[in-house]
């Protein structure tokens, strides 16, 4: 009997394939080479992907016999809902699985821009021991506004906290009392930009938040601002933030993420007062185990047309 394919289209942990067992054929392609994935999705019964796959309605489309598309990670930003639908493809996802790396790059990239950490290593390994000129400032004490209070934002606010921090968030989509339970106070958006020391953006890439942070908020906010994004690219505009730091507008930017990835040339990264990482907020061995194997159950239960709970 023929077994059902399980198309990796991206690199996943070892722990996702164990997970799948011996009842699938496996196969790989480089799903961001898109010749490739057009041809390696003609017959396979579920594809995963992480976050460089478009997973498209002409994928879809190409896709003849595809039950499951399986996002080993939180974003569907890459994945189009709607024509899996329509096609009568199952999404899956593992929306737990790297919430706590992606909040502790987001901590991480805050403190490295509020240090200068990556500018002093530069320069250290250039022979350069500059110390007065790396000087920084602390977290402690300070406001840290936290644009998007899900479950990403959640742990950055409680991180946040305990380095002595006030936190305040802007998200429409939860109540006052839910965030004072968490020690965070609401807030709308002009009194996040006038408040903030610190931002770090924790929303999902959708036409609503995409360009969220543009020129006009960057004009509202403090000059020692220092702004964080490991959530997606895009919601803050690239254009308007590298004028407002080269300007002095804002301090400094900590950066994961990219309107469009790969990225590698961008004028942002030429800027002294920028830290920058490639998109590695869910790139810990523990969020990509269980990310891995928290999909790879899913598309065990989807293939065998069993009920698939959500995770
Ligand atoms: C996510 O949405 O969970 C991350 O972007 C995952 C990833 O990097 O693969």
């Amino acid at each position: 009997m023929t077994k059902p394919v399980v198309l990796l289209a991206e690199e996943l942990s070892p722990a996702t394939i164990e997970a799948l067992g011996p009842d699938f054929e496996i196969r790989n392609c480089n799903g961001a080479d898109r010749a490739e994935l057009l041809a390696a999705i003609v017959d396979v019964d579920a594809i995963m992907v992480r976050s460089a796959t478009q997973v498209d309605a002409e994928a879809l489309a190409a896709a003849k016999k595809l039950k499951v598309v399986a996002r080993a990670g939180v974003g569907l930003d890459n994945v189009d809902i709607k024509a899996s639908t329509q096609a009568g493809v199952m999404v899956v996802n593992a929306p737990t699985s790297n919430i706590v790396s992606a909040a502790e790059l987001a901590v991480a990239l805050m403190l490295a821009a509020a240090r200068h950490i990556s500018p002093a290593h530069a320069a250290l390994r250039n022979g350069e021991w500059k110390r007065s000129k790396y000087n920084g400032i602390e977290l402690y004490e300070k406001t840290v506004a936290i644009v998007g209070l899900g479950r990403i934002g959640a742990l950055v606010a409680q991180r946040l906290s305990a380095f002595g921090m006030k936190v305040i968030a802007y998200d429409p989509y939860v109540q006052a009392g839910r965030a004072a339970q968490m020690g965070v106070r609401l807030v709308d958006l002009d009194t996040m930009f006038a408040e903030a020391d610190f931002m770090s953006v924790h929303l999902p890439k959708t036409p609503e938040t995409v360009g969220l942070i543009g020129a006009e908020q960057l004009k509202k906010a403090k000059k020692d601002l220092v702004l964080v994004n490991a959530a997606r690219g895009g919601i803050v505009d690239e254009a308007a933030l590298y004028e407002a730091l080269k300007t002095g507008e804002i301090a400094a930017a900590g950066l994961d993420v990219y309107a469009k990835e790969p990225c590698t040339d961008s004028p942002l990264f030429e800027l002294e007062n920028v830290v920058a990482t490639p998109h590695l907020g869910a790139s810990t061995d523990e969020a990509q185990e269980k990310a891995g194997i928290a999909v790879a159950k899913s598309v065990r239960l989807a293939l065998a047309g069993e009920l698939v709970p959500d995770a």
